[in-house]
């Protein structure tokens, strides 16, 4: 039982519209007295009502039956999956990790999911939830939704066939999806299993960037951006509905499928993106800007130019600057960087930094390349460009200290020799 995807169409925070059937939409009013075919009218608001017009996003969505018609929910225990983040002493250690087993018994998208880090909760509305996933089992009579916040999906290993309410999404690795607050969803793995990364975002929503001096192009091209066109399934069963609802997961009982929504028309929408589509932006003189050149979406703060969540990535690119030490500096942020790897290797460690580990650098964590890859730079010809390949390490960036969860730092996967790749780093101070 599976939902095909029906295409896509392209843009970002457009006011968009699709309809399965022909004449679902209904002409000027959002609620008629009769939605056409005998469906429901039913809104789903991303943003509070009176939010700016650039900044509201809402869906009406046309569908077979209400999203209130489900049973009582029960808390569902899920012992890896939540928003613990604790409130005792964090370590300002920097942190790394191999990637995350693939599980032994059988678990889908929604069991699958580890918490790694976090900050802020989904009861102020602020913060983001960090979290691995390891998957072998397609979701069976099984619907999930999170209130707490937009999910950021980046795949590592495996394709995702993600049916939304609001339509499919195919999702491979290096590319990714965002999953608005609410939309009810099913995952299926059409290669078997899957691993890789979310990001829970329970601040504003995740939009473009602004460019500023880099004028009406550049960085992730609004076309490049595609939600799906509206897609359902009209089917009864003995089904369940999981909520994620102030940091747990609640179970219910549906008769239905919620994928049931035959035309929409608004801007909260799913939508996914093809990093390797990244129109990267560096220096052709000497130096290199800060990473914010890589920022691809952005969860906006009260205070401007503070991100809840900032997602940048680091992909293939051409490095020019000449008499410049071009990996990465040596840094400490006030801003803490929880880094992944989808693909090939990342340019500032030589090595341990596995496609689908991950590391955590906090608020004035010291850190930057490894002892190799320092000398290998402080020695290279810079009159020559440096093509960078093979190459998708990412970022989620916050302005909140992100504390790893307890069951992140005992994990058997953390790499407890992590700081020794800068050991190696040798004293040349000649005075
Ligand atoms: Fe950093």
């Amino acid at each position: 039982m599976a939902i095909a995807s029906t295409g896509y169409q392209s843009g970002f925070g457009n006011e968009f519209a699709s309809e399965a059937l022909a004449g679902t939409l209904p002409d000027g009013r959002n609620s008629p007295q009769r939605v056409a075919h005998g469906l429901y009218a039913e809104q789903l608001s991303g943003t509070a009502f009176t939010a700016p017009r650039h900044s509201n996003r809402r869906s009406w969505l046309y569908r077979i039956r209400p999203a209130a018609i489900h049973g009582p929910f029960a808390l569902l225990d899920h012992a890896a999956f939540h928003n613990d983040f604790g409130s005792g002493p964090v370590t300002p250690d920097q942190l790394r990790w191999n990637p995350l087993p693939m599980p032994e018994a059988a678990a889908d998208f929604v069991d699958g999911l580890v918490t790694m880090a976090g900050n802020g909760s989904p009861a102020s509305q602020s913060g983001i939830g960090i979290h691995l996933y390891a998957a072998n089992r397609d979701m069976h009579g099984r619907f999930f939704y999170d209130a707490d916040g937009e999910l950021l999906v980046v795949p590592q290993q495996g394709r995702l066939h993600i049916e939304t309410e609001l339509g499919v999404l195919d999702v491979a690795p290096q590319e990714i999806a965002v999953i608005p607050r609410g939309v009810r969803f099913r995952v299926a793995l059409p290669d078997g299993s899957a691993r890789g990364y979310v990001c829970e975002n329970f601040g504003a929503f995740l939009r473009i960037p602004d460019l500023g001096p880099i004028g009406s192009n550049g960085l992730a091209n609004p076309r490049d951006f595609l939600t799906p066109n509206a897609a359902f399934e009209d089917v009864e069963g003995d089904f369940e509905l999981v909520a994620k609802f102030q940091g747990h997961l609640w179970r219910a009982a549906i008769g239905h499928s919620p994928l049931d929504v035959v035309g929409w028309h608004g801007n909260h929408v799913p939508c996914k993106y093809d990093l390797r589509l990244f129109n990267t932006i560096g220096s052709i003189s000497y130096d290199h800007p800060d990473p914010s050149i890589f920022l691809v979406l952005t969860s906006p703060t009260d205070t401007p130019g503070v991100g809840n969540l900032d997602f940048a990535i680091f992909p293939p690119r051409i490095l020019a600057a000449q008499d410049t030490f071009r990996p990465p500096w040596f840094h400490r942020n006030i801003a803490s960087e929880f880094m992944g790897l989808v693909h090939g290797e990342y340019d500032a460690k030589a090595e341990g930094f596995a496609p689908g580990g991950c590391s955590l650098h906090n608020c004035m964590t010291g850190h930057g390349p490894d002892a190799s890859t320092f000398d290998k730079a402080s020695n290279a010809d810079t009159s020559k460009p440096d093509y960078i390949v093979d190459t998708m390490a990412f970022m989620f960036e916050t302005r909140n200290v992100i504390r790893p969860t307890r069951q992140a730092l005992d994990a058997g996967h953390r790499q407890h020799d992590y700081q020794a790749c800068w050991t190696g780093l040798r004293k040349h101070f000649r005075g």
